[in-house]
């Protein structure tokens, strides 16, 4: 049970889905072209933990990332906090729209899990 396996057409854009792997929450996150442009337009420089919007995503309509905040461990809320992603109401820490840390005391951005399209519509965690 190493990996999971994800119909992707059942998930709407501006809809996350959050499954389990490994025993952790992974959130899936269709994004839209206006969370996509946002994502891309974030200057890096800026960040704590700097990292290009298409260096966490493989296909940009498709943000995958496991969902424990990198402070200590709570699980974030989705749409929600100030940049439009996630909120860890435990000590709060807003995430944006490509799941960097943006505000609150987590040090880093949600982790991206192994995975991969094996084909259109399908994704494998693990
Ligand atoms: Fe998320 Fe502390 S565990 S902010």
């Amino acid at each position: 049970m190493a990996k999971v396996e994800v119909d992707l057409s059942t998930i709407p854009e501006g809809k996350n889905v959050i499954i389990k792997w490994r025993g952790k929450p992974v959130f899936i996150r269709h994004r839209t072209a206006e969370e996509i442009q946002e994502a891309e337009g974030v200057d890096i420089t800026a960040l704590r933990d700097p990292q290009k919007d298409a260096d966490r995503v493989k296909k940009p309509e498709w943000l995958i990332m496991i969902g424990v905040c990198t402070h200590l461990g709570c699980v974030p809320i989705g749409e929600a906090g100030d940049y439009g992603g996630w909120f860890c109401p435990c000590h709060g820490s807003h995430y944006d729209i490509s799941g960097r840390i943006r505000k609150g005391p987590a040090p880093l951005n949600l982790d991206i899990p192994e995975y991969e399209f094996p084909e259109e519509n399908a994704l494998v965690i693990g």
